[in-house]
């Protein structure tokens, strides 16, 4: 365990976290209980603790309960085997280049886990995994509302998002599934919940990202206020839930990413049997594998039934 300067000052705080008052967004109100002020600095801090948390799994001491973290190699989520870490280490063809089918990319290449529990984003700032853990600093930094990314505000300490605007795009030769984009949320809830953040807090932002990024067919949606309507559903296979006002013309075909010599097991996702889905272009179909689990689920989970964007007022106060 990682005991961090920062992470003392957290100490001081957590045992008893003033309640959020309703004007105080979830980002300023836990910069200010955890780390003892709320400025650019501080909320930058803040978002990389839940996001590293989140990605690598707790680090950080003492902390109110485990999580296994996204890059776990193998996670359940309802019983389903869920193994995102393919997609982040270039064993899959799933990136999004700009070009007409995913390719590979490493975005653990500088450092990997290491920088992260120094709360750092890479060992430099060069790297794949650099822009990555930034652009996801900013990008979570707007949807909990740190206020030194409102407006015009935003400075060189914690810079407004500058990644590709829609979510589609960016995951769209994933073809991400719902057990994966449920496991990558219940994540970020149980990071969130280890730092103390309280439970509607947690369940606010489970929601608001399910309701968002958990379903199929999304009509055009603004998420960063300025940034204009994109497209954004990231959960766009065979099973995902279906927006409310769904717009399922306005996507493309689902085709399952290509493994590449690093991907040993043949197939990464959770469960999906859809033959529709299974077609990759000019190469092999991606074996795709089931694997239900008798063992029980993670304890925990932050995503609601409803899919309506409840919380969504707390989100973005
Ligand atoms: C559910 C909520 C999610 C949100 C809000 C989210 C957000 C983001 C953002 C902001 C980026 C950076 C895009 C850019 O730099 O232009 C990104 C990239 C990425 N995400 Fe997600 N993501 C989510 C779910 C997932 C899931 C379930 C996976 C599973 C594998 C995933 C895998 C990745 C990968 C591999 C990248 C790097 C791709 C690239 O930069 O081209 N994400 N995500
Ligand atoms: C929130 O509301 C309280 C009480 O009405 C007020 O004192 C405080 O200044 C407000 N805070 C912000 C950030 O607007
Ligand atoms: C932000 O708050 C921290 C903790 O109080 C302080 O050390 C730092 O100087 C502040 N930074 C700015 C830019 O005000
Ligand atoms: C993660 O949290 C759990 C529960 O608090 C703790 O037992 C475990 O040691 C932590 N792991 C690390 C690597 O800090
Ligand atoms: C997982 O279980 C929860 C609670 O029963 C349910 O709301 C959710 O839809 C399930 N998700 C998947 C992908 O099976």
């Amino acid at each position: 365990m990682t005991k961090l300067p920062i992470v003392a000052a957290i100490t001081v705080a957590t045992s008893a976290l003033a309640q959020r008052p309703a004007n105080v967004s979830i980002c300023d109100h836990y910069a200010t209980a955890l780390l003892g002020a709320s400025n650019a600095t501080t909320q930058k801090t803040l978002v990389a603790l839940v996001v590293n948390t989140a990605v690598i799994g707790n680090y950080t001491t003492p902390n109110k309960l485990a999580v296994p973290g996204i890059l776990a190699e193998r996670a359940e989520y309802n019983g389903t085997t869920v193994s995102l870490l393919p997609y982040f280490n270039g064993a899959l063809k799933s990136t999004n280049d700009g070009g007409e089918a995913g390719v590979s990319v490493n975005f653990l290449d500088d450092g990997g886990a290491e920088p992260l529990k120094m709360n750092k984003a890479a060992d430099g700032m060069e790297s794949n995994q650099y822009k990555l853990m930034s652009h996801l600093y900013s990008y979570f930094g707007h949807l909990l509302g740190c206020s030194a990314l409102a407006g015009t505000k935003s400075s060189s300490d914690f810079p407004a998002y500058a990644g590709d605007k829609s979510m589609y795009e960016t995951h769209k030769f994933m073809a991400l599934n719902a057990y994966q984009v449920q496991y990558f949320i219940q994540q970020v809830g149980l990071s969130a919940a280890s730092f103390g953040v309280a439970t509607e807090d947690v369940t606010a932002v489970g929601e608001a990202l399910q309701g968002y990024f958990g379903v199929k067919c999304a009509p055009e949606t603004e998420i960063i206020m300025g940034q204009g309507k994109e497209l954004q559903s990231i959960c766009i296979a065979e099973g995902c839930p279906e927006a409310p006002d769904a717009s399922c013309k306005a996507y493309g075909k689902v085709v399952k990413p290509e493994g590449t010599e690093l991907d040993v097991e043949g197939g990464s996702d959770g469960e999906d049997s859809d033959p529709t889905s299974t077609g990759s272009p000019g190469g092999m179909p991606q074996e795709t594998e089931t694997k239900k689990s008798a063992g029980s689920t993670i304890g925990y989970s932050i995503v609601a039934t409803g899919l309506v964007m409840v919380g969504l007022l707390s989100f973005f106060a």
